[in-house]
């Protein structure tokens, strides 16, 4: 059994979105507004569809918190769809009133559409795509605010960046506190630090979608002030970075995760990779650099963490991709359906909540705890030992 874990449901265009967590300890801070904050970024970026300003993204805490704080029972969190006013009988539970109801019988290329509906023998694929919509993912950034709210209490701080949309990068280096990135990206088009760069990613965006086409691109996500000596060595699966891919892997179009130099360091030397120690101001070494990314043998080193992630483009094109319609056998092309063009931002806040759930439960895998009120010195104390011996 984890330390802490989570299961969404919902529909893209059902009733609602649901969340369940369990494994937070009684006594934390929880309010709605810090939950809608993480909601609202998710919604950000130049060259999103219009889904995005249909839904609101109200979350609504029905268990588990009393009184603005946790009570170490599951929460459980509900979203609901704006957009299903307009699919009740689309979506209905119900058996449908009338015959004849149109089915989705052409997959969409890049979509889980074809191998969904051979998998669950469903004839009608609309079954497949309104779950494995990245809808789902509202949800999970919800349950990641939770455990972010939890990290925020060890002063431990997770931010994001876009550095790549399409074949346009952003070279240049992390050069501003994490505890601050956020702030100083969300107004941007697409969250990225260097303007020049951002400029031709835009440009990029309206290039792609004058063309009926889409993009990927690649993030990062770091988490500052990380706790030295999560995860494990001892067992595979006590990995901290196996878990992080996992993680990152489980969203939607991520196919490629790297932590620290990732498949750059692939390619380095062992003398320009590996992180020297020098002698440390107190009990403890420094480090000369961080290639690793904070992750040494699968536990963190304390230092910054550095998830990178790789975003395939978009699926759903306006100019569409060549298909099959399964009812007839015969080629036709995938339908036309109002989506994003570039979702590399919104996958960054996504990923930033993905990070928080991994480092929260690496946490409560270490300390263990019921409450707030025992698990905070209990990580206070480690600091202390956590020495040269
Ligand atoms: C934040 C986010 C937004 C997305 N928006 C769309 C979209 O508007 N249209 C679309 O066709 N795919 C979109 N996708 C991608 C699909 O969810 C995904 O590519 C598809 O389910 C198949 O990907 P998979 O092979 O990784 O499962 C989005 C993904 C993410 C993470």
């Amino acid at each position: 059994m984890s330390a802490l874990r989570y299961l969404t449901a919902g529909e893209s265009h059902g009733r609602a979105l649901v969340g369940i967590i369990e494994g937070v300890p009684a006594g934390l801070a929880l309010d709605v507004p810090s939950l809608h904050a993480q909601l609202k970024r998710r919604k950000l970026g130049y060259g999103r569809g219009n889904r995005q300003t249909i839904e609101t993204d109200e979350v609504e805490i029905l268990t588990g918190v009393r009184f603005g704080e946790t009570l170490g029972s599951p929460i459980a969190l509900v979203i609901a769809n704006r957009d299903w006013r307009a699919w009740t009988e689309i979506m209905a539970a119900e058996p449908p009133m009338r015959e004849g109801r149109r089915k989705v019988t052409v997959p969409r290329p890049g979509h889980a559409d074809y191998v969904g509906g051979l998998k669950y023998a469903h004839g009608d694929m609309r079954n497949v795509l309104e779950r494995s919509s990245a809808r789902e993912t509202a949800m999970r950034v919800a349950l990641g605010s939770v455990a972010r709210a939890f990290l925020a209490a060890f002063d431990i701080h997770i931010g994001s960046r876009v550095v790549a949309v399409g074949s346009v990068s952003d070279a240049r280096p992390l050069d501003v506190a994490v505890e601050d990135l956020n702030a100083r990206l969300d107004q941007r088009p697409l969250r990225v630090l260097d303007d020049a760069a951002e400029s031709r990613m835009v440009a990029e965006v309206d290039a792609a979608k004058a063309a009926g086409d889409t993009l990927g691109g690649i993030f990062e996500v770091y988490a500052s002030n990380v706790v030295v000596g999560l995860g494990s060595y001892v067992q595979w699966d006590r990995r901290l970075e196996a878990e992080i891919g996992r993680q990152f892997l489980s969203l939607n179009a991520i196919k490629g995760v790297e932590v620290g130099g990732g498949f750059t360091s692939a390619v380095r030397r062992g003398s320009q990779v590996h992180d020297e120690y020098l002698p440390g101001d107190d009990e403890r070494l420094r480090y000369a650099s961080n290639n690793s990314g904070g992750i040494d043998g699968g536990m963190s080193t304390g230092e910054l963490l550095v998830v990178r992630a790789g975003m395939k483009p978009i699926s759903t094109l306006m100019k569409p991709l060549r298909s099959v319609d399964l009812t007839t056998g015969e080629a036709t092309s995938a339908h036309i359906e109002r989506s994003d063009t570039c979702a590399v931002p919104a996958a960054a806040v996504i990923g930033e909540s993905l990070l928080a759930l991994v480092l929260a439960e690496a946490l409560l895998e270490k300390f263990g705890g019921d409450s707030m009120a025992e698990i905070l010195p209990r990580v206070r104390e480690w600091q202390r030992l956590a020495v040269r011996h």
